[in-house]
């Protein structure tokens, strides 16, 4: 679990994540305060195993994610509801090991951090301590006002996460767009609010319209993460496999897709499956050899 933190070699930190917020209360549409001059949109993906996050570490993602939609894009659980501790704890190792420069934040999966607050704490400091994160994601807005300052007590820096929380699937009703009623609206700037109080360095904003998306932003100090939440936030994250056309079921409105990876991996199938049953896979040059004289003194040996 390597991770460089010598200043000025490039890698991200929490800190560094603080100082990317393109505006403050104070100073609207201007450089905050806190010093640093990088104002640039921070740029998130999630990732899940050790080749795609060497990928996005290297193209110069700012934060790499191990989401626990790890669950359903690439475990094919229906929701992310069943995913354990074990399991993200597997994923965040194998992502551990391919990024040097992208600040690294694993999700705490369901159940991990709705009970006792202090095993709650425990698995967070799990995924530092076992997996090489420099940060946790906690679903959940106001509720989770105490358990996050317990957390950043503990050390640990915690992205927040509101809006359309999938954990909360069951409560929603479904994956739905959130904060569209004025009350929900204002619900959801009290969760946002709550989330910066209780000490997160950031906060993701799900699925909700972009103008509250924008309130939040234009209000808090700490950067804002969107993902279906409009243009204002101050940085952007999707799930990898939706953007690359790797997600075999519904994607959102908002995934972009970047390629096309499941159309590729199919060809790529079907030619290899071609060449096999006609014999031309593998090919002489794809073959290892014999020397000349193993193989006269093989063909010398009768068979028994
Ligand atoms: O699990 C996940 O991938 C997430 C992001 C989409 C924010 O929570």
């Amino acid at each position: 679990m390597s991770t460089a933190f010598d200043a000025g070699n490039g890698k991200i930190t929490v800190p560094d994540i603080l100082g990317r917020k393109t505006s403050t209360p104070s100073s609207p549409n201007q450089s905050s305060d806190r010093g640093g001059s990088d104002r640039r949109k921070i740029v998130c993906l999630t990732a899940y195993d050790y080749p795609t996050a060497r990928l996005l570490d290297e193209a110069g993602v700012d934060v790499v994610l191990v989401g626990d939609s790890v669950g359903m894009v690439v475990l094919g659980y229906e929701n992310t509801l069943p995913l354990t501790v074990e399991e993200m704890l597997h994923h965040t190792r194998a992502v551990r090991r391919g990024v040097r420069r992208a600040l690294l934040v694993a999700d705490m999966p369901y159940g991990s951090f709705h009970g006792d607050k202090d095993e709650a704490v425990r698995n967070a400091v799990r995924f530092v301590k076992e997996a090489g994160a420099e940060a946790v994601k906690v679903e959940g807005g106001e509720r989770r006002m105490e358990l996050i300052a317990q957390m950043v007590e503990a050390e640990i820096p915690v992205m927040g996460h509101i809006g359309l929380t999938p954990q909360s699937l069951h409560a929603f009703g479904g994956f739905r767009v959130q904060g569209k009623t004025l009350e929900a609206a204002q619900q959801l700037l009290r969760d946002a609010r709550a989330v910066e109080a209780a000490g997160a360095f950031s906060i993701v904003l799900e699925s909700i319209p972009r103008e509250l998306a924008a309130r939040i932003t234009s209000e808090l100090r700490i950067p804002t993460i969107g993902i279906g939440a409009g243009p204002e936030c101050d940085g952007q994250i999707l799930v990898l496999h939706d953007m690359i056309g790797l997600s075999l079921g519904h994607t959102p409105k908002f995934a972009r897709r970047y390629a096309n990876v499941d159309e590729a991996i199919s060809h790529a199938v079907a030619a290899y499956a071609e060449d096999v049953r006609e014999g031309r896979f593998p090919a002489d040059e794809e073959s290892y050899h014999l020397s000349s004289e193993v193989r006269e003194r093989l063909l010398a040996i009768r068979r028994s």
